[in-house]
């Protein structure tokens, strides 16, 4: 007959089975028992029993929580930031994101026990900081056009202007708000794009159509540099958002206008591979520096401020791109050389 599981087997089973990390702690900051995801979250591979606490973690916060939780009784809830510690193949790239940050709840169980549960909160923190950047930006963003939108206004209002006075300041306040509608245009873009990224509608069309609305798109402002762009289709069936997919090339494609000089060519095809189908848009103008490549994906990040200012872009247009990359299943790659130009690639499966 199999052996009963008895109540206190169940227990420890049910503690070492659980997703948070608990450690029984005593009066004299040693650690009494642990389950398996604390030993994991803190990076070691072997039972934490009879380690002092202060040799687990790298700062004394828990020490003091402790202390403070055996001489009052009140349950204590905090954020403690320690290293976890390297193993095996991490111990290899010693020191890279190793500090961690962790959510514990430390509760009395005795007088000589204290239970403390935690989580790792690291991802959660680092999520926290780029929403704070982000509304940070955005305001930044939204602020700069209003300042000049206001104080125009206000000089029309109140001082005596001649006619071609009046209209230089309205074409001003007109050019500022048109630059925070396309702010506000590709904001809620992102914010769809965001929602949608579970399923968006997919529809069989080709390359050649996908083409043709950039080219009607992008035309108005490729004649203003008198920059050639030619479009080159492999004539390609895909399953895909049309209309994303056109957003996408057509921010590329403007992007090669914007970042080269007048009179440049712009080169923009298709291409076939394996079971992809690659949209390749090719300048010969600024480039972009090396280490600034990984980031211009970034919402907001521009490699050349003054230029992309002075192009009207709102610096979402390649986190567009991204997003819809992503959506797709897909893939977008830069390669650039500063001075002689660049090259994007968006990749995306063809059915
Ligand atoms: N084809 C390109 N050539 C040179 N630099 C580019 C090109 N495309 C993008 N960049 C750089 O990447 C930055 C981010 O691009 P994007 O997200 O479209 O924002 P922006 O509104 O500034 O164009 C740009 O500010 C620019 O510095
Ligand atoms: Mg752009």
């Amino acid at each position: 007959m199999p052996k009963k599981i008895g109540d206190k087997d169940r227990y420890l089973q049910i503690i070492e089975a659980m997703g948070e990390g608990v450690l029984l702690i005593s009066r004299k900051h040693r650690i009494a028992l642990s389950n398996r995801s604390a030993e994991e979250m803190l990076g070691w591979n072997e039972p934490l029993k009879g380690k002092a606490i202060g040799s687990v973690f790298s700062k004394s916060a828990l020490e003091e929580m402790v202390d403070k939780v055996f001489s009052d009784g009140k349950q204590r809830k905090m954020r403690i930031t320690s290293y976890r510690r390297a193993t095996g193949s991490e111990a290899v790239v010693r020191g890279k994101g190793r500090e961690r940050q962790y959510e514990f709840c430390l509760t009395l169980l005795d007088d000589k026990y204290a239970v403390a549960t935690f989580s790792d909160i690291t991802m959660l923190g680092r999520l926290e900081i780029v929403r704070q950047d982000f509304v940070s930006n955005v305001s930044h963003e939204l602020k700069t056009p209003l300042t000049a939108i206001a104080g125009f206004a206000e000089t029309l209002a109140e001082e005596d202007l001649t006619e071609s006075e009046m209209r230089s300041f309205a074409r001003i306040i007109l050019k500022n708000s048109t630059h925070m509608q396309r702010i506000i245009a590709d904001l809620l873009l992102l914010t769809s794009l965001d929602r949608a990224e579970i399923a968006p509608t997919m529809e069989i069309t080709t390359d050649t159509k996908i083409l043709q609305e950039v080219k009607a798109y992008t035309q108005y402002k490729a004649e203003t540099k008198e920059i050639s762009v030619s479009y080159t289709p492999s004539d390609c069936e895909v399953l895909c958002n049309e209309s994303l997919i056109v957003q996408a090339v057509m921010n590329l494609v403007i992007n090669a206008i914007s970042y080269s000089p007048a009179k440049a060519e712009v080169i923009v095809r298709t291409k076939r591979k394996d079971d992809k189908l690659e949209f390749i848009v090719a300048d010969s103008g600024f480039g972009i520096a090396e280490e600034d490549i990984p980031r211009i994906f970034e919402r907001f990040y521009r490699a050349d401020k003054a230029r992309s200012r002075e192009s009207g872009g709102t610096g979402l247009g390649l986190s567009i791109v991204r997003h819809i990359a992503i959506i797709h299943r897909g893939t977008i790659k830069a390669e650039s050389t500063i001075g002689k130009g660049s090259t994007f690639t968006l990749a995306i499966p063809i059915s």
